[in-house]
C-alpha cells in the first residue's frame, strides 16, 4: 500500500452511532428524592426524563456500542480506523479511557486518546479529529462523545440534578475531496475567566504526607453550576457564534436543513432558532428523554436524527456546543451517510 499521505482536504461524515444507559429516571421519581416535580421541570427545560448508568453497565462500555454502531453504519473494518478521539469530561479512567475503547472494538491500528471540553467536548474534538483527515495525514477517524455526569451530581441539589444524564454518541469520519466536504467551517471559543460559572472542581482538601508535607486529595466536589449566569451566557454567546460561522461560510440561515444544538434546554434552542428565524420543524430536539448528556448531546441527537430518516445525505447542519471552560463553537456540516 502506498503510504504517501494524500491531502484530500475534505472529510466526510459518513455513519452515526449512539447508546444509552438502561436505568431510566422520570421528573416525577426525581420528586421522591428532592423537592421538585414534573411541572417546575418540564417548563423550565423541557426535560421529562434522563438515563443513568446502572452497575452493569460503564462510561467506556456505552461509548464502545455507540462506536461500533457508527463504524457499521459507515460499513468499516475497525482496522482501518486511524484515530479514536473520546470527548468526556466523566471518564472512567483519568488516564483516560479512549484506549479501552480501542482495544474492545479491534481497531489495532488506531490512536486513541480523551479530549475534554464539557458540552463543548464533541463539536471541539469532531474539528480536531478532521485536522488530521484534511491534512493527509491520516484517513478514518471515529469521534466519540459520552458522559456519566450522573457520577458528579449532587442528587441533594434539586438545582443541578434535574438537568443531567448520561448517554454516549459517536461519528465515523473519512478523508474525502474538497468538493464533498462535510465540515464546510467552524469556530471555537474559551473564556477561563468566566469558569466559575460551571464547575467539576478537585476537592481542595489536602491530606498530611510526612511531617510539613501534604498531598491533595485524589476526589472531586459535586457539579457546581450558576444556572441563570450559563443560560445568559448560551443565549448570547451561540448565536454570536453562529452569526460568525454563517458569515464566515456565505451561509443564509434559510438554507439550513437542520439546527442541532448542545441539548441543555429547550428554552435556549427556542432562543436561538427565533434569533436566525429557524421554524421549529427545522431544531432537532430529543433532550425531553435524556436530558442534559454533556458530550454525548450532539452526536446522539444526529444519530437519532440519520436513523429516523430525518437528516438525510447532503443535508446542511449548523450545529452548536457550549457550556463549562466556559467553553463554546460552532460547526457547519454536511450530512453525506455511507458511501
Ligand atoms: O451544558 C450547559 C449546562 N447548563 C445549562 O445549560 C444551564 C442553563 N441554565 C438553565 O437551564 C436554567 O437557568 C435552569 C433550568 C438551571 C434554572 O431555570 P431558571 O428559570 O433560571 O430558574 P431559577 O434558577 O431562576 O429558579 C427559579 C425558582 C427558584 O425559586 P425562587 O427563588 O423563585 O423561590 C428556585 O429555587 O425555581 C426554584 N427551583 C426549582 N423549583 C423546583 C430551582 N430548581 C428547581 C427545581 N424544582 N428543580
Amino acid at each position: 500500500m502506498d503510504e504517501t499521505p494524500k491531502i484530500l482536504g475534505g472529510v466526510a461524515l459518513l455513519g452515526s452511532g449512539s447508546s444509552i444507559p438502561s436505568q431510566r429516571v422520570t421528573n416525577d421519581q426525581l420528586g421522591l428524592r428532592v423537592e421538585t416535580n414534573d411541572s417546575w421541570i418540564k417548563s423550565r427545560t423541557g426535560i421529562r426524563s434522563r438515563h443513568v448508568i446502572g452497575p452493569n453497565e460503564s462510561l467506556t462500555e456505552i461509548s464502545q456500542v455507540a462506536g461500533l454502531k457508527a463504524i457499521q453504519a459507515a460499513g468499516w473494518d475497525p482496522e482501518s480506523i486511524d484515530i479514536i478521539l473520546l470527548a468526556t469530561s466523566t471518564p472512567d479512567d483519568l488516564f483516560g479511557s479512549a484506549p479501552q475503547i480501542q482495544a474492545h472494538i479491534g481497531a489495532k491500528n488506531a490512536v486513541a486518546f480523551d479530549l475534554t471540553a464539557a458540552c463543548s467536548g464533541f463539536i471541539f474534538a469532531l474539528i480536531t479529529a478532521s485536522q488530521f483527515l484534511r491534512n493527509g495525514s491520516m484517513r478514518r477517524a471515529l469521534v466519540i462523545g459520552a458522559d456519566q455526569l450522573s457520577s458528579w451530581i449532587d442528587w441533594d441539589d434539586r438545582t443541578t440534578c434535574v438537568l443531567f444524564g448520561d448517554g454516549a454518541g459517536a461519528i465515523a469520519l473519512e478523508a474525502t475531496n474538497k468538493d464533498l466536504d462535510g465540515l464546510l467551517g467552524f469556530e471555537m471559543r474559551s473564556n477561563g475567566s468566566r469558569g466559575d460559572s460551571l464547575n467539576l472542581s478537585k476537592s481542595k482538601k489536602h491530606l498530611p504526607l510526612i511531617k510539613d508535607i501534604s498531598h491533595q486529595e485524589g476526589s472531586y466536589m459535586p457539579i457546581q453550576m450558576n444556572g441563570q449566569e450559563v443560560y445568559k451566557f448560551a443565549v448570547r454567546e451561540v448565536p454570536s457564534v453562529l452569526q460568525k460561522l454563517l458569515h464566515k461560510t456565505k451561509t443564509d440561515p434559510k438554507e439550513l436543513d437542520w439546527l442541532l444544538l448542545h441539548q441543555a434546554n429547550q428554552r435556549i434552542l427556542d432562543a436561538v432558532a427565533d434569533r436566525f428565524d429557524i421554524p421549529q420543524s427545522k431544531v432537532l430536539s430529543n433532550l425531553s428523554h435524556y436530558g442534559n448528556t454533556s458530550a454525548a448531546t450532539i452526536p446522539i441527537m444526529l444519530d437519532e436524527a440519520v436513523r429516523k430518516g430525518l437528516v438525510k445525505p447532503g443535508d446542511l447542519i449548523a450545529s452548536s456546543g457550549f457550556g463549562a471552560g466556559l467553553s463554546w463553537g460552532a460547526a457547519l456540516l454536511k450530512w453525506q451517510g455511507p458511501s
